[in-house]
């Protein structure tokens, strides 16, 4: 990703520092932030300093390394201590324990002495991967955008929230580069607006065009015939497909299925759970009522605010599941699946 002429990776591991870039702060001002302890690097990802799926295993992988390196006992208990603070953080976003147990898991199988350098290197390989990982994707999604494409997603799948290239947004960059013109709708995604202030910002760095449209605009802009695609990103992916995503995804995929609108998943292997069955056993976060209540940004003076919307008590559920049957195509790393396989996902959930 390329912020103001200069290559930036959204999660970078600088030896035990963690090194991000402060999200809440976008589309305002562009700042990186870094973490010296895994409480802080267990932090930033429960508050969304760090968000999106790839992104969070990523810093998760990172905290783990933090772990290993600055634990006081072996570092197998060091390990075991940063995992169950860090599985703490967010329950819907599969790469999270993904990374996790990718980090126990080469620290384990190590001997005694190698273990250290077993965990660091299944943390680079963790964070080094999914950047690897959303770059194919693009160029496997970017196989179903033609030229003068108009591309609906919604919340922020791109490169903030995995480590580069991001999932469904990397097929439209791919597409840009090899000169498709490519349009994107981007909705708000209240409440937290990850549409409107991360995803707008990003598509604006890479100079592709874009319009912001309220969340309960979609549905319209489909019965004029105004999309031709939707893709959205994926917080997990149950063994039959079922996607739990940002809360609202559910909708956006029932208005494309009644407006005969192909609507794509695109996530890597690290986003998909082969042991959850179904989207009913996918553990849906639920946050603060108070990122419902109260909505942020700069007033025209320059100065960040919050400012309360309603009165009322609220209820803030942060994703929803879209069943298997409404998706059109998953695309992954290892190409693009019309349907689970009868064995599961074979190259991607076959390799654990
Ligand atoms: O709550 P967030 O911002 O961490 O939610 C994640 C998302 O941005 C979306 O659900 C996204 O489509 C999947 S993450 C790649």
């Amino acid at each position: 990703m390329i912020v103001d002429g200069v290559h930036q990776r959204t999660v970078v591991r600088d030896g035990a520092v963690v090194d991000l870039i402060d999200q809440p702060l976008l589309p305002h001002a562009f700042r990186r932030v870094r973490l010296h302890t895994v409480e802080e690097t267990a932090s930033a990802i429960s508050d969304m300093i760090v968000r999106g799926a790839g992104a969070i295993g990523a810093t998760a992988a990172a905290g783990m390394a933090q772990a290993a390196l600055l634990g006081e006992r072996d570092v197998l208990a060091a390990l075991d201590a940063g995992a169950a603070r860090l599985r703490r953080t967010r329950p819907t976003a599969q790469n999270l324990f993904y990374a996790i147990d990718a980090v126990l898991d080469a620290a384990r199988r190590a001997d005694v002495a190698d273990r250290l350098e077993a965990a660091l290197g299944a943390a680079d390989a963790v964070i080094d991967g999914d950047a690897a990982a959303c770059e194919r994707i693009g160029h496997v999604g970017a196989e179903l955008l033609a030229d003068g494409m108009r591309v609906a997603t919604h919340c922020n799948a791109g490169w903030l929230a995995f480590v580069d290239w991001g999932s469904a947004l990397a097929p439209v960059y791919r597409a840009v580069r090899q000169g498709k013109r490519v349009s994107v709708w981007v909705d708000e995604t209240r409440p937290r607006g990850q549409g409107a202030r991360l995803t707008a910002w990003e598509l604006e760095q890479e100079g592709v065009a874009h319009h912001v449209i309220a969340d309960n605009a979609l549905a319209s802009r489909m019965r004029a015939g105004d999309v031709d695609v939707v893709i959205t990103g994926a917080d997990r992916i149950a063994a039959n497909g079922d996607v739990a995503n940002k809360i609202g995804t559910y909708a956006v995929a029932l208005c494309a299925r009644a407006h005969g609108i192909p609507f794509y998943v695109a996530a890597p292997a690290s986003t998909f759970d082969p042991g959850t069955p179904d989207g009913e056993g996918i553990p849906i976060e639920e946050r603060s009522a108070e990122e419902v209540a109260y909505t942020w940004g700069l007033d025209d003076d320059g100065v960040f605010r919050r400012v309360r919307t309603t009165r009322s008590p609220c209820r803030n559920p942060a994703f929803d599941v879209t069943p298997a049957g409404l998706v059109a195509g998953w695309i992954t790393e290892r190409g693009l699946f019309r349907s689970p396989g009868e064995a599961g996902w074979p190259g991607l959930t076959d390799r654990r």
